[in-house]
């Protein structure tokens, strides 16, 4: 069976997703729906679909599923209007930027019964997913720290800022998802700090450029995450975690992955420059699974309520700066 999906959000993340259709055999994009129809046709003349509403999208019984690409403000409401009308729903995170409108969502889904993934793309990286397997394997014993560093090459537009609900929600709600999937405790308290050490007007507009973490877990497993919105160098994404018989790492990616010595030292290639190139891999292969789940109807993961737990965390980040306190975190 080939799964048919539709597109709502021709923009950076949209564009991603629609490659990742397009190189796998098991579905088509046969529809894609933008505010912007430039966007939208871009899209549809490279994947040979249509440009439809929203509406229409809703409407056709031919559409097995959608994938929810636009901004994170419209996502809790495109959620529920898919799952009522028995789509199977890919949605990026966040699921929205209040955590009372993302749980009544989390209701009106449980409520039809919908295929509902979040898109936590890193899970599906297979440099983080080889990190995963041992521990799971048991090589390194008992997690008992874990370091995230998560650090963009430049920040996005303000116009972007704005909508995004600020870095914890945005940004880091992906190193909270990373915790998670790591630590194999959930995270009890959070302790937050954060700057505009980058751009002042990020903070004239009510966020952060750059933030440090402690997140802990009930039996006392910590995990520390470093953000910021500028890297000179690179899109810089690394992974270690330490265990009492050992500690695995997962370190940067580069397209060109070799190592030049001579007589003024040694260099190697630039990173990748941001996600779109850094997890072209983990993009497909999450696709790959969303694709899996609405063919077989298999529960889901990262689910709804992996997206409910990143945005208690990042609820709880913001208390922390408020209160310069470790904050318990409420779900
Ligand atoms: N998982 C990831 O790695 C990742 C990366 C980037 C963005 N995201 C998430 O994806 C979402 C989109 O981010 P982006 O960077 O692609 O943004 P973007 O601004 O590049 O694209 C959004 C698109 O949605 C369209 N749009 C806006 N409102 C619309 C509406 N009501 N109906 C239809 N189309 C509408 C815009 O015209 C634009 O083309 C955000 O929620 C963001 O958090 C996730």
């Amino acid at each position: 069976m080939v799964t048919r999906l539709a597109l709502l959000g021709a923009g950076r993340i949209g564009k991603v997703h629609a490659r990742a259709i397009a190189g796998n055999g098991q579905a088509r994009l046969v529809a894609v729906a933008d505010a912007m129809a430039e966007a939208a046709e871009a899209i549809a003349n490279a994947a040979g679909c249509t440009v439809r509403t929203i509406e229409a999208i809703e409407a056709d019984p031919e559409i097995d599923g959608v994938l929810i690409c636009t901004p994170t403000n419209t996502h809790a409401d495109l959620i529920e209007r898919f799952a009522r009308a028995g789509k199977a729903v890919f949605c990026e995170k966040p699921i929205d930027l209040d955590l009372a409108r993302a749980k009544a969502c989390h209701e009106v889904v449980k409520q039809t019964g919908a295929t509902v993934m979040l898109g936590f793309n890193r899970r599906f990286d297979p440099h983080f997913r080889a990190v995963r397997a041992e521990i799971d394997k048991g090589t390194i014993g008992t997690v008992e720290m874990v370091s995230i560093t998560s650090r963009d090459p430049g920040p996005p537009p303000y116009d972007y800022i704005k909508v995004s609900g600020g870095i914890f929600r945005d940004m880091t709600i992906h190193d909270f998802d990373m915790a998670r999937f790591l630590l194999g405790e959930e995270v009890t308290t959070v302790f937050a700090t954060g700057a505009c050490l980058i751009d002042p007007k990020i903070g004239e507009l009510g966020d952060y450029d750059s933030a440090s973490l402690i997140l802990t877990t009930a039996s006392g497993r910590q995990c520390t995450i470093s953000n910021s919105r500028r890297a000179t160098y690179g899109y810089d994404q690394r992974i270690e975690v330490h265990g009492s018989l050992g500690s695995v790492s997962a370190e940067n990616q580069r397209p060109v992955s070799i190592e030049l010595a001579t007589t003024a030292g040694y260099t190697r290639p630039p990173l990748h420059d941001f996600f779109m190139t850094r997890y072209t891999d983990a993009y497909a292969a999450e696709i790959a699974a969303f694709i899996e789940a609405v063919g077989t109807g298999a529960k889901t993961s990262p689910s709804l309520e992996d997206g409910l737990i990143a945005l208690a965390l990042a609820d709880a980040a913001l208390q922390s700066i408020d209160r310069k306190a470790a904050v318990a975190v409420q779900i």
